[in-house]
């Protein structure tokens, strides 16, 4: 499946994406806004891509801009019995942040889960010292609905996790 915007394009992860996802993932100034192991390895990446690309439960885009560059990545976590997902994005390569790529590509991946899989949730979560996310998010229609609080240690300090959600009728009626 592959979903095309007018900035990206969304197309299903492969195993050799893995080498970037590493170098990426592995860049402080990325794995800050994220909540992923820290000193990823190749063998650790391949291990987990393998496990999702075989999952039903896992939707898994690699964006790429128009001219092919593989930037970033986007996924749905789904939870069948309840229709919902945990959606996650991340650009990796950060010469492509601020250009509007993550909010198209977060739109494309949110009306796929809505319209093609019938999702009736989705929801995530974002740290409180991501405020472009955050704008990204609210954007789209997420509302935030809790906030866990001192979720995170980073660099000696705690910080606020904000708990985001969407429901379909929500989604259908902004579109
Ligand atoms: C979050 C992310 C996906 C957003 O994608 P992007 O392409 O950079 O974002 P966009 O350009 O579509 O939109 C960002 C918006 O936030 C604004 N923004 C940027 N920095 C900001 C800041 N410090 N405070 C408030 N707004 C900010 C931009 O101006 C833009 O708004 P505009 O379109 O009205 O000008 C991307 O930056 C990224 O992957 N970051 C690192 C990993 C990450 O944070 N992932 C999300 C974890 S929850």
């Amino acid at each position: 499946m592959i979903l095309k915007g007018k900035k990206v394009i969304l197309r299903p992860v492969r195993l050799s994406d893995a080498p970037r996802f590493v170098k990426w993932l592995n860049d402080p100034e990325v794995h800050k806004f994220l909540q992923t192991r820290r000193h990823l390895t190749l063998a650790f990446e391949k291990k987990w891509l393998r496990g999702a690309l075989t999952s039903n439960a896992n939707k898994i885009f690699a964006i790429q801009t128009l001219d092919n560059v593989h930037i970033g990545s986007t996924s749905l976590e789904i939870n069948r019995d309840h229709d919902r997902a945990t959606f996650g994005i991340f650009i990796g390569d950060k010469r492509y942040w601020n250009k509007g790529l993550g909010s198209e590509a977060a739109r494309l991946i949110i009306d796929y889960g809505f319209t093609k899989l019938k999702l009736h949730r989705i929801e995530l979560g974002v740290l409180e010292y991501n405020p472009r996310a955050i704008k990204v998010y609210r954007r789209l229609g997420f509302k935030r609905e809790g906030i866990k609080h001192d979720f995170i240690k980073f660099r000696g300090k705690y910080f606020d996790d904000y708990h985001m959600a969407i429901l379909d009728r929500e989604w259908k009626k902004r579109s």
